[in-house]
């Protein structure tokens, strides 16, 4: 099965049809510089030279080259001597050594310094175009990846949050601008594509960062409950309330509080809600005093809140309170090509958290994963990633080891593919294994839980889990 060169977050640089590049050759024979400008300008290259190390260094301080040609044998300065001086200069750059015949122990020396590669004279012209062309691919390669990256630790202090899109690089900016302020921040978009994740970025980018976040699905809970988590709640409020308890705007208060799931929230309480996102100032349920907070509100919702408000389900002037600054996320098979990147992000995570070794995707496997429509975005990834993980037993993971609806193939299929040779013994314990992790999964890996379902005996299980090789991991991600 072919595999995936890593990094995946790199493109593979296209291999020119006219070699383009600035090369500078440092040579004291005439006739050598003459022949190589030659050859290197006919393929394509722009060339300068130097007849010696001074001059050579003269010219590396005035311009960008991406590739040296340095003779080895230079009078008064010695190419070997020269070789950390252009490091110094452009440590990157690579650099191929011109040598003579019988000079082995200076080469080896060379290669430690730094040298890319040598060539002895006389050269084989096809062999010498071919080490200029790949060394020079590999530092262009390398230099598009520590731009990337600088460019974006440069922009953002996200490191947990990927994306390479041109929408997610708006979303970047947008996050980093508005994070340092206390507006209030509205984020859209459909389930699991990060709207948690951008809110908690957005705190801890914000001066807030060492007070709390507080988050609330405030879809999640009846009306009552909601109010008296959200507002608190005096001594004899109502029947149950028989200790006075804060609300989360007090919890909150010097931080952010993380409204989520708005929408479904009641009607009553969006009015009690507006009031505060006013005046920053509520009352506890059955209390009398107004409490001042500085709370700075992020809301979160994956339906259309205009909508909402158009079908008379969310009040209108709090729908303009939330919106002063939206941040809407794309879900992810309008932006595939964040998924390699991510592939690679959850990976790393995945294998670290279990203890494992790195892991690639096979060739096909991120294929499938390219083609499929992520109904569940990027939550919907990283469990398939996670998975793949923790069912791998070697160092690539094949489509196999992803979920049949987004192959598109059967478990049966994915089982005999996993397994071509394998004896009826060996699938039959392959499966028992799959399932055990997935019914671990499904537990959160609470191994009495597992066994109470599965209706056989803790002690049981537990020699399964021993035969079968299964690693035990610990709980959730939170
Ligand atoms: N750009 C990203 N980079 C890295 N991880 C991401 C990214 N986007 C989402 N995730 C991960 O995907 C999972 C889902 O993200 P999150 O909970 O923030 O989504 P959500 O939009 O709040 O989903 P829901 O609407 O279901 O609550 C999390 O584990 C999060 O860390
Ligand atoms: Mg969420």
């Amino acid at each position: 099965m072919p595999e995936v060169d890593l990094p995946l977050n790199a493109p593979a640089p296209a291999a020119p049809s006219i070699a383009t590049g600035n090369i500078l050759v440092i040579d004291d024979e005439a006739g050598i510089r003459d022949s190589l400008e030659v050859l290197l300008t006919l393929e394509g290259y722009q060339v300068k030279m130097a007849a010696d190390g001074e001059q050579g260094l003269r010219i590396l301080e005035l311009e960008n080259f991406d590739l040296v040609l340095l003779d080895l044998a230079l009078p008064g300065q010695s190419g070997l001597e020269l070789l950390p001086q252009i490091k110094v200069l452009q440590p990157e750059l690579p650099v191929i050594m011109i040598t003579a015949y019988g000079t082995v122990d200076n080469v080896v020396e060379a290669i430690r310094a730094g040298a890319e590669n040598f060539v002895q004279k006389p050269w084989d012209n096809e062999k010498l175009l071919a080490d200029i062309r790949s060394a020079i691919a590999r530092h262009r390669a390398e230099e598009e990846n520590v731009q990337l990256k600088r460019s974006m630790k440069q922009r953002y202090s996200f490191p947990n949050i990927v994306g390479k899109s041109e929408v997610m690089l708006r979303v970047f900016d947008l996050v980093a601008q508005v994070a340092p302020s206390r507006s209030t921040v509205l984020i859209q978009g459909e389930s699991g594509t990060g709207k948690e994740l951008i809110a908690k970025a957005i705190h801890a980018n914000s001066p807030r960062r060492d007070k709390p976040f507080v988050p609330i699905n405030t879809g999640a809970m009846p009306s009552e409950l909601l109010e008296s988590t959200l507002f608190g709640h005096v001594k004899g409020a109502f029947t149950s309330a028989v200790s006075s308890k804060k609300g989360l705007f007090e919890v909150a208060n010097g931080g952010t509080l993380f409204l989520d799931e708005i929408a479904t929230m009641g009607m009553d309480t969006q009015a009690k809600i507006l009031r505060v996102l006013q005046d920053r100032k509520f009352m506890h349920l059955g209390g009398i005093q107004e409490i001042q907070v500085d709370v700075r509100i992020i809301a979160a919702t994956n339906v259309d809140l205009r909508q909402a408000v158009r079908d008379g389900r969310f009040r209108e002037d709090l729908f303009y309170r939330l919106n002063v600054i939206t941040v809407d996320l794309p879900p992810l098979r309008s932006r595939r090509e964040d998924i390699p990147p991510l592939v690679q992000h959850f990976l790393d995570f995945y294998c670290n958290e279990n203890g494992l070794p790195a892991r690639k995707l096979s060739a096909d496997a991120l294929r499938a994963l390219l083609d499929y429509d992520w109904p569940g975005n990027v939550r919907e990834l990283e469990n398939s990633i996670e998975r793949g993980v923790v069912l791998s037993s070697g160092p690539t993971i094949g489509s196999d080891l992803l979920p049949g609806h987004i192959t598109g193939r059967s478990f049966q299929d994915a089982l005999l593919e996993h397994n071509p040779n394998a004896s009826l013994f060996d699938i039959l314990e392959d499966i028992e294994r799959r399932i055990i992790i997935e019914k671990l999964e499904r537990c959160n890996w609470n191994q009495t839980d597992a066994a109470e379902q599965f209706r056989i005996p803790l002690s049981t299980l537990n020699q399964k889990i021993k035969r079968l090789n299964i690693e035990i991991r610990k709980r959730g991600r939170e």
